[in-house]
């Protein structure tokens, strides 16, 4: 979790990195801190809050060419003033995003135990590198990686090399943009989109060396190495909320752009291809089972995707959480294809399973959003999604887009094994290509259902139920409400209520029904009658068709007419709307709930 920036250059490094600071956030929001090196000393300025309580503390700072800044989501030690990074120790002042697995290790060995001022891991490795520098920093950093185990990502300064950053990692990105007598480096291509297109990943077991003069990459024995460019898709507008009050909003709104980009690009001739992702489809036509691996959101996208496998495709298909999947027993059919789905790519628990799969010998595929993302590094193949960046935390537009990848992917797998014919796939294209526009209708009619919303706002708990895909769709949506209005909202397949959570209906609770698919619409009615009869209160979406047999007077929320399978994109769309709606009434802070961060890389 955490961000980090460090600039070396011409301009106001304490605003470059600042301004890239607000952009790396959503990795973590707890405390803040950055150093500047000012040529004799270096100033280290922090604090518990957000860039901008930082920012406003600092008012105007001497202008510095060299710094670096840290945005905090805390792991080994609690949130405070001294536990924010950038750590200072004797000769070296290093930020640092990952974690130190060995640090108690570490602080016996080093008898660091009483000289150590935080609780931070950070502090460790800091203590150590001082202790190892005697005026090489490169035999001092090289000695350091032999001796930490987990996964780091650091920017250090050392206080007697002014003007010059040191980065190093293993695992946790840093990405680098160089320009003339200037680099900035960061966690993520966000802040670097602010100066250049073009930037290289630092490779691991690698040590990056930058001064104003020079940008120098050696290995782990002094030998100096070339780097790959590569050339940023996202524009820096796109980081920008425009008009909208938080990016959640601006993220759900761009969702009928950002489906219809992932699907069209796909299709040629009517027919669905991967030519264009280097993935060859012919790989569908042998497997025998599809092992979809994936966390939080993602984990639900790919619920959806095991069905229309399943459906379309005749292809046994088995979803695990990712944290999970390592402690699973191992029993795989012949020819599985693995399939690990992230919007950051950077997902610990998620790379850290399929790279298990991959080195047992298994083909890999992701579904990823960001490019160059260290999940996409290490499957065999990588189908982009057309999202774009997602800023909010609660991801929204990335869900949308997992689903049209996984989508295309069971029917083009359902072509391969014959389960489809041409005919088929060209009208289930046509139907997936109408997606965007009634996810627009929907979203257009977003005032409507924020009156709706009210109800839920006194609150502690809500009640989510629906059966077959609509039950899927409500995980999701369980979701999103639990983690931006904080209310502890569960999603029940309908059918279980009998077998337990309806004995914690009582008067007044709220219920959200859905109800999308035509055969599920009498059993699912008298479930909600069921639950009124215990004193909930029930909020039903349903798809237009069905509303006649509900027959209840009831409060509903009304779906455009689409074939049961691709419901899901409008109905979670709606739910996305409806917590974004509680938590604003609620006056939360949308984009950054607490307690989370945007990129989970710690297991
Ligand atoms: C929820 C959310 C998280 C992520 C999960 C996996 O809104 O954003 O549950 O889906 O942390 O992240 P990725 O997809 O980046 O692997």
């Amino acid at each position: 979790m955490c961000g980090i920036i460090g600039y070396v250059g011409n301009n106001n490094a304490s605003k470059i990195i600042l301004d890239g600071l607000k952009m790396l956030q959503y990795r973590g929001y707890d405390s803040v801190g950055v150093a500047f090196h000012g040529g004799q000393n270096v100033n280290i300025y922090k604090c518990v809050g957000k860039v901008e309580d930082l920012e406003n503390s600092l008012g105007n700072i001497p202008s510095f060419t060299c710094g670096f800044g840290h945005t905090r989501w805390a792991t080994h030690g609690s949130v405070s003033y001294k536990n924010a990074h950038p750590h200072d120790f004797g000769n070296v002042v290093l930020v640092h995003n990952g974690i130190i697995e060995n640090y108690k290790d570490l602080i016996e060995e080093f008898n660091l135990k009483d000289i150590l001022k935080t609780t931070c891991d950070s502090e460790v490795a800091a203590a150590l590198l001082n202790y190892y520098y005697d005026g090489n920093p490169f035999s001092a950093i090289n000695k350091l990686i032999k001796k930490i185990e987990g996964t780091y990502s650091f920017v250090i300064m050392f206080k007697d090399i002014p003007d010059s950053l040191f980065a190093f990692r293993k695992v946790s990105p840093i990405v680098v943009c160089k320009k003339e007598r200037e680099v900035l480096l960061a966690s993520d291509l966000m802040p670097l989109s602010l100066m250049s297109d073009r930037y290289f990943v630092l490779p691991e077991e690698s040590i990056l060396f930058v001064n104003k003069n020079k940008t120098t990459l050696y290995d782990l024995n002094n030998n100096v190495i070339e780097s790959e460019l590569k050339t940023i898709d996202w524009k820096a507008d796109q980081f920008d909320k425009k008009d909208f009050p938080f990016f959640m909003e601006k993220e759900i709104v761009e969702q009928p752009d950002c489906v219809y980009k992932t699907i069209n690009k796909r299709i040629v001739d009517g027919l669905i291809s991967f030519n264009g992702d280097n993935f060859d489809e012919s790989i569908l036509k042998e497997i025998d089972s599809v092992e979809i691996i994936a966390c939080g959101t993602s984990y639900h996208a790919g619920l959806v995707g095991k069905a229309m496998f399943e459906k379309h495709a005749l292809v046994k298909t088995n979803v695990s959480l990712a944290s999970e999947f390592i402690y699973a027993p191992k029993v795989f059919s012949k020819k599985p294809l693995f399939i690990g789905i992230s919007q950051s790519g950077e997902t610990i628990d998620t790379i850290e399973a399929i790279e298990r799969v991959k080195n047992l010998g298994y083909p890999t595929l992701g579904i990823i959003n960001v490019k160059d993302s260290s999940l996409s590094r290490i499957c065999d193949y990588t189908l982009y999604t057309d999202a774009g960046p997602e800023i909010a935390v609660a991801s929204t537009k990335a869900y949308t887009c997992q689903l049209a990848l996984l989508y295309l992917l069971a029917f083009s797998c359902g072509l391969q094994r014959k389960v489809l014919d041409e005919n088929k796939v060209r009208s289930l294209i046509d139907e997936l290509l109408k997606l965007p526009e009634l996810m627009k209708q929907t979203i257009d009619k977003r005032n409507e259902y924020h009156l709706l919303t009210k109800n839920y706002l006194n609150h502690k708990d809500l009640f989510l139920i629906g059966r077959g895909l609509d039950y899927l769709t409500l995980l999701e949506g369980a979701l999103k409400i639990k983690e931006i209005t904080y209310i502890h909202a569960e999603a029940y397949a309908s059918g279980e209520l009998k077998h337990g959570p309806i004995a914690l209906i009582e008067n007044s609770m709220p219920v959200l029904a859905l109800i999308t698919q035509d055969d599920l619409i009498l059993k699912e009615s008298s479930n909600i009658k069921e639950t009124r009869a215990r004193g909930a209160k029930v909020l039903v979406i349903i798809k237009e068709n069905l509303l006649p047999q509900l027959n209840q007077n009831i409060d509903t929320i009304v779906i455009p007419n689409c074939i049961d399978d691709f419901v899901v994109f409008v109905g979670v769309v709606i739910l996305q709307i409806l917590a974004y709606y509680i938590a604003i009434d609620k006056g939360y802070d949308v984009d950054k709930p607490r307690n989370l961060a945007k990129v989970v890389t710690v297991e």
